[in-house]
């Protein structure tokens, strides 16, 4: 199939950046959009052009660091499904598609479709820890967890800190995101020790680094490639307001890039 792409181009963050037509030829309906764009790469090195920056690594849907707009919508338009994972079998010979990095002022521009997501990486050393004895591991039974707290931890641990909620988020909000990694913790009994100063922590470091607050407008849920739900933001604003209730205040404690 033949697709015609409109690519973001920027140097980094301060350069201005433009919008930028290719011809995607002869592509195979069984290669991922990024094994498309390896293609379209490989043409522009030949001509001795740029390629288009963007992250990848795993390429399996597990790492996080893929991620870009695809029509306005992140990760494309397959749901529960990261754009490594996206296959051009979803799209049709002729398309005209519009490849754009994540929009956030907490996520600049490092260049193309590339952006910096370390701000996540300060909100997780904000809180997204336990307090556990390092030493030989104990029996396996000895903390006894319900499964119904079980399942509701790992189901939030799924998240794989792509941004793609932030992305697609009109107020630039990292409450799925930063909800999700509460939850996860906060449902476990190896949690609960630092259960409220977490909540209270990893809000204010998000809203140090920029991102917008929560309205409930729900887009964060229908694009995450993990399907993390709302629910997690609920769990969050419940541990922050106890915060308050119990008088926990913020450290003040802020991990630098
Ligand atoms: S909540 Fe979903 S969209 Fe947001 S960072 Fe985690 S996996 Fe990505
Ligand atoms: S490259 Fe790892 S999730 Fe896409």
């Amino acid at each position: 199939m033949n697709l015609t792409l409109h690519v973001w181009r920027q140097k980094n963050a301060p350069a201005p950046g433009r919008m930028v037509r290719y011809e995607a030829r002869d592509i195979n309906s069984d290669m991922s959009f990024l094994e498309m764009l390896d293609v379209v790469n490989e043409d522009l090195i030949e001509q001795g052009d740029e390629p288009i920056a963007f992250d990848h690594d795993c390429r399996e849907g597990i790492c996080g660091m893929c991620g870009f707009m695809i029509n306005g919508v992140a990760h494309g338009p397959e749901r529960a499904t990261t754009v490594c994972q996206l296959h051009m079998r979803h799209f049709h010979d002729g398309d005209e598609l519009y490849l754009e990095p994540w929009r956030a002022r907490a996520f600049p521009v490092i260049r193309d479709l590339a952006v910096n997501r370390t701000a996540f990486d300060r909100i997780i050393a904000a809180g997204g820890f336990i307090t556990a004895h390092t030493g030989s591991p104990q029996d396996a039974n000895a903390i006894l967890i319900p499964k119904e707290d079980a399942e509701k931890a790992m189901d939030a641990a799924a998240c794989i800190g792509c941004g793609a909620c932030v992305a697609m988020c009109p107020n630039g909000s990292a409450a799925l995101f930063t909800g999700a990694k509460i939850a996860h913790l906060g449902s476990l009994p190896q949690g609960q020790p630092e259960r409220y100063r977490r909540a209270v922590d990893m809000a204010a470091q998000a809203v140090r680094e920029g991102f917008g607050g929560c309205t409930n407008i729900g887009e964060c849920e229908a694009v995450c490639p993990k399907e993390i739900k709302l629910e997690v933001i609920a769990r969050m604003n419940r541990d922050f307001l106890r915060a308050q209730w119990i008088g926990v205040e913020a450290s003040g404690v802020s991990a630098e890039a």
